[in-house]
């Protein structure tokens, strides 16, 4: 082993140690748009098999930390770690391998409404080595279609296989979202807000599927959420961001609904 190479191996081992266990973390993230600071310099790790719940008011900078965190927006400073290795050094190559290994979730599902769940499911092949292929169920290997089938059914939904997305209710077009972030073999899932266009008990359904799978397939998992009770019911960790950095940090049952409310709420407006 040549002198570089060795260092160059003992470099790869020193960031294992320190980010080997993380999903993610990010460290002294910062972004600006134009003279707006958003993020100014936000630190925390989500370790791999738990979930962390994402907190802070509109524009406190929820969705752009959990975008810069594959690089679908460029911070300005910081380091990022997923699943090891820093993304903000990665080839393009690199950078979208990781990217096929993260299960994205927005809370606009990002589908093609007029294209079927399971086509829509099946998109979740493209960047790994399907290209066209993948663009339809009816030109897709059949182990693509009865994987991504085995993917609905996994959230109650193969009876909507062949249905346009756009004849389906908002919950279950959620749960074709998620589908497909599963469809990827995901090993982390970063979820916006994916519970904020739903009704109640919709909502619920889909947080409780986003836990089931987190948990048996051991998949790291980061929500935002406006929704306390679903902060304190399925998250690990619950972190609070405010004006760009980070609040406060905890497990939930240090936390009490009353105590995040007020997080939200300026000093002396009604509870
Ligand atoms: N592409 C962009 N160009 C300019 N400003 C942006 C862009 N994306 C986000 N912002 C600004 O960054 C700030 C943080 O936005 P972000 O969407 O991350 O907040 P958020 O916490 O996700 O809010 P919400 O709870 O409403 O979803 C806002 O002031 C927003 O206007
Ligand atoms: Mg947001």
């Amino acid at each position: 082993m040549t002198a570089a190479v060795a260092e160059n191996v003992s470099e790869q081992s020193d960031e294992m140690k320190s980010h080997g266990a993380s999903a993610v973390s990010f460290s002294g993230i910062r972004k600006s748009f134009g003279s707006n600071q958003v993020l100014c310099g936000v630190s925390f790790s989500c370790a791999s098999h738990s979930a962390t719940a994402l907190i802070g008011a509109n524009g406190s900078g929820k969705s752009t930390l959990l975008r810069c965190s594959l690089r679908l927006i460029e911070p300005d400073a910081g380091s990022i770690h997923v699943f090891g290795k820093s993304v903000r050094e990665l080839s393009a190559g690199e950078l979208r391998k990781v990217r096929s290994q993260v299960g994205f979730v927005f809370q606009k599902h990002n589908l093609v409404s007029r294209l079927s769940a399971l086509t829509n499911v099946i998109h979740g092949a493209i960047g790994q080595g399907y290209s066209f292929r993948a663009w339809y169920q009816s030109i897709a290997p059949s182990e693509l279609r009865e994987r991504a089938f085995a993917c609905l059914e996994r959230v109650g939904l193969s009876d909507f296989a062949l249905k346009p997305v756009q004849t389906l209710s908002g919950g279950q077009s959620q749960r074709v979202a998620i589908a497909r972030a599963v469809f990827q073999k995901p090993k982390l899932i970063l979820a916006d807000e994916p519970a904020a266009s739903l009704d109640p008990e919709s909502g619920q359904q889909v947080m409780e599927l986003l836990r089931e799978l987190t948990q048996s397939e051991g998949i790291g998992l980061i929500f935002s959420t406006h929704h306390i009770d679903h902060a304190l019911e399925f998250a690990d960790r619950v972190v609070a961001l405010k004006s760009g950095t980070i609040d406060f940090e905890s497990a939930p049952d240090k936390l009490d609904a009353t105590e995040l409310r007020k997080f939200y709420m300026p000093s002396g407006s009604p509870l």
